[in-house]
């Protein structure tokens, strides 16, 4: 069945994907986004668009009633993570207070489906690998806390009124829309993918590995990539079994298969065709070893299953969108 979605950061790198995915199976997107760091051309022009503070309540109210929505995709919040330590209210304000002011907004007009990004940041170090949704959740900076509390939340307003929720927690996003016409576009940018394409294209001079000596198979850091359509299928998969009221579910959202900094590196000149101008630096506090997903349940309850398995096709799609958009959006 059609519904009418509000994606609350729709002009950003995950939203905008999500919003193309769901013009695709049929529903009506209505974007809200402040352009802190979404783009405006990263949206179709003839959908409905709101240059809107999340904060803003009345605007907020306003939209769901005039949009008649019936569902909710939340993806706006800040996530830089070492941002988040120097500056933890900035970050407790848009990603946690703005929020419970969007899910009171809903319980009071009666929209009770909702879709939250959450993050693996949220598991802080895992006690093994890979990761599985009942792991203890124990983040260790303010990003990965505001997620949880949301998620907490989350659980105690379905249990009062009946609200829906589908929080999934991404592992590392990656990879552009396959014609190249979206992609993604950070500034400043921290994801290790664009980063090396910004050396590929000689816009920075080289890539730094933040240690070598790791206790894995090359002694770089692991890291779980998964490509951003097979992401946004996943939250559409999840319609259905949000119609029951009063459901909060959670589901990792990884491949499982984790790649090292230097996999990463090499399957970018691989596929560039491009040296790779690298420098080897020590290890930066916080990084955890290795990160990977146990996807299992979003396989299974939801028949989710992934496009784009393995770390090559990924980085070719990024690269089709860096190769014709070297300075992003408009630029
Ligand atoms: N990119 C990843 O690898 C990753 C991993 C785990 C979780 N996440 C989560 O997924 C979500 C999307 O990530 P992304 O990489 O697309 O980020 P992004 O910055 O590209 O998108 C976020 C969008 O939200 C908008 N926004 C932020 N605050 C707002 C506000 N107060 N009002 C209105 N709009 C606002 C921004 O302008 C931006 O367009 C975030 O919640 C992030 O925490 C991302």
């Amino acid at each position: 069945m059609s519904q009418n979605v509000l994606v609350v950061g729709g002009a950003g790198y995950i939203g905008s994907h999500c919003v193309r995915q769901l013009v695709l199976h049929g529903h009506k997107p209505v974007i809200v986004d402040n352009l802190s760091f979404g783009h405006r051309e990263a949206v179709p022009s003839e959908l409905p668009f709101y240059s809107c503070d999340l904060g803003d309540m009345n605007a907020m109210k306003e939209i769901i009633r005039k949009e008649e929505i019936d569902l909710v995709m939340h993806f706006a919040a800040f996530a830089y993570v070492g941002e988040s330590v120097e500056k933890p209210l900035k970050y407790y304000f848009n990603n946690l207070v703005a929020t419970l002011n969007l899910l009171k907004i809903m319980v009071e007009n009666g929209v009770k489906k909702f879709v939250f990004s959450s993050t693996c940041a949220t598991y802080g170090v895992p006690p093994s690998l890979p990761i599985t949704e009942d792991m203890p959740q124990q983040p260790i900076n303010p990003y990965g806390q505001t997620k949880l509390d949301v998620e907490n939340a989350l659980k105690a307003i379905a249990h009062a009124h009946g609200l829906s929720s589908a929080s999934f927690r991404y592992f590392n996003a990656a990879g552009a829309a396959g014609y190249g016409s979206l992609g993604e576009d950070h500034d400043p940018e921290t994801h290790l993918i664009p980063l090396v394409f910004q050396a590929v294209l000689g816009q920075r001079e080289n890539i730094r590995i933040f240690g070598t000596d790791y206790d894995t198979p090359d002694g770089t850091c692991l890291r779980d990539y998964i490509h951003v359509n097979d992401l946004s299928r996943a939250h559409i998969a999840a319609f259905d079994k949000l119609e029951k009221p009063g459901q909060t579910l959670f589901y990792n959202l990884g491949t499982g298969t984790p790649a090292s900094v230097r996999e990463v590196i090499d399957t970018v000149a691989r596929v560039t065709g491009k040296d790779v101008p690298v420098v080897e630096t020590g290890r930066r506090a916080g990084d955890p070893p290795a990160l990977y997903a146990d996807s299992s349940k979003a396989r299974s309850e939801l028949g989710w299953e992934l496009q784009y398995p393995d770390l090559e096709g990924i980085v070719e799609t990024a690269w089709r969108w860096h190769k014709a958009h070297p300075r992003g959006f408009g630029k």
